[in-house]
């Protein structure tokens, strides 16, 4: 279960403002819980975990046991945004660090993703490896339209139907049920395909086969993933100052909204963890930052980026607070050596484990940055592991939902982020953008 500790706020705000700030978050905990605030009709990521049907996880198990019998070694995830943030985080944290690096049979196909970004040179790299490899798709996009994952998808399955016979078997597509260009496109080339739910926005599905279908392929137990979602739904969905998430939600807005800290960063010291502050970046960043408001979600895997960061959240602007992710227990243990020269001077960690001095770089930071004016959540889990992970990003959705209900914002809408892409469509001279192309292109003379 996810535990929270809010104690490293304590020093900087009076207990009556919390007090107020929790009674605030009880408020949105109601509109959450009853279904009728703003955005309600995007909250079928509530009970994901504990009504996700046998059929979809068999249906997951099962494309990954027919890849496994075709032999296929790559597997290319194509999405963008919620459509890959969310599988990525989990393969990335539930992944051996070199797993790549190691030769020899592999139990479960490598994982790369694609389609998020315009780079030309990742493009061409990508082929390059497709080329070596028995190679499988997953295509995510909801809209069905998004033009990043399009692009990319038109190339690699050019590749993929130009050089194997059952190219339609090596490809599956995740989208709406009804509607979108690759909606259309998967119903004509025969692709099986996944639904993302209608009532789901992107940043809050990666419950759905969205994550679901890539952690399966990438050799994650998906139902473990999903039990631990359950079991914080299940201790989130309790009405009390006490919940997690409600202590969440107050001490964030209270920090933001009458101390002036506008940034949040997400820390966390395992490198695995590096994407948890990707996906939660958007999921926090999209849900809050609108109608003028919001908190600037930022991320740093520690202890690389107090080597880095470390000057500006010690000294710089007073405008941040921290959200530590605290892993309890390492799944691995390594235990620093006596060296009788001892010329590194390390003698005084012999036989300490190297987890040791994580921890006692974790605290010994906490008292820094708190002594420097940056106050501190912890958020903890136990260890890392499929079950724990779910329960982690159930956690952070429900509180997220309560949060932006705190701070007056619909969670589930992202008006802001088409601005760009009608700039771009014009420039790319995509149809129906022609008045807008001629008005940008005097702009820009
Ligand atoms: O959360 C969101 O809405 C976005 O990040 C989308 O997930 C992203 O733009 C991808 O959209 P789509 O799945 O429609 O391709």
């Amino acid at each position: 279960m996810v535990k929270i500790n809010a104690g490293g706020c304590s020093s900087f705000v009076k207990d009556a403002e919390y007090k107020a700030y929790v009674a605030k978050a009880m408020k949105a905990f109601d509109t959450l819980e009853k279904e009728n605030g703003a955005g309600n009709d995007f909250l079928g990521w509530k009970h994901l975990p504990s009504q996700t049907p046998e059929e979809l996880i068999a249906a997951c198990e099962a494309v990954r046991d027919g890849w496994k019998a075709k032999g296929i070694d790559l597997v290319v995830v194509i999405g963008i945004g919620g459509s890959y943030l969310g599988a990525r985080c989990a393969i990335e944290a539930l992944s051996h660090s070199f797993a790549k690096q190691f030769a020899g049979k592999k139990d479960a196909p490598e994982v790369v993703f694609a389609g998020n970004n315009l780079s030309e040179e990742y493009v061409s790299e990508l082929m390059d490896l497709v080329a070596q490899r028995n190679t499988a798709c997953i295509v995510i996009s909801k809209s069905g339209t998004t033009t990043e994952p399009a692009v990319a998808f038109r190339i690699v399955k050019e590749y993929i139907e130009k050089n194997y016979p059952d190219a339609s078997d090596r490809i599956v597509a995740i989208t709406d049920a009804k509607k979108g260009a690759l909606k259309t496109l998967s119903t004509q080339e025969g692709y099986r395909t996944f639904v993302v739910p209608d009532n789901v926005g992107g940043r809050f599905s990666v419950l759905t086969p969205v994550g679901l279908l890539p952690i399966a392929v990438a050799g994650f137990d998906i139902r473990a993933l999903l039990a631990g979602a359950a079991e914080e739904e299940k201790a989130l969905a309790v009405k009390s100052e006490e919940n997690p998430a409600v202590i969440y939600a107050a001490a964030r807005n209270l920090l933001y909204s009458e101390y002036g800290k506008k940034v949040e960063i997400l820390v966390t010291y395992n490198p695995k963890f590096q994407y948890l502050g990707e996906w939660w970046k958007q999921l926090y960043g999209e849900s809050e930052g609108k109608d003028g408001k919001g908190i600037f979600p930022a991320s740093v895997n520690n202890t690389a980026d107090l080597h880095s960061m470390g000057q500006f959240i010690q000294e710089g602007e007073r405008v941040l607070f921290e959200t530590v992710v605290n892993i309890e227990n390492s799944n691995r243990s390594v235990v620093i050596g006596t060296d009788p020269q001892n010329l590194d001077q390390l003698n005084y960690l012999a036989g300490q484990h190297v987890e040791h001095c994580s921890q006692m770089a974790q605290l010994g930071t906490r008292l820094a940055h708190i002594d420097g004016g940056v106050p501190q959540i912890e958020v903890s889990i136990e260890r890392i592991n499929e079950h724990n992970l779910g329960g982690l990003f159930y956690f952070f959705e429900f509180a997220c939902g309560i949060s932006a209900y705190t701070l007056g914002v619909n969670p589930f809408n992202q008006p802001g982020v088409e601005a760009y892409k009608k700039n771009m469509f014009a420039l790319l001279g995509k149809p129906g953008f022609e008045a807008l192309s001629a008005e940008i292109r005097k702009r820009l003379a």
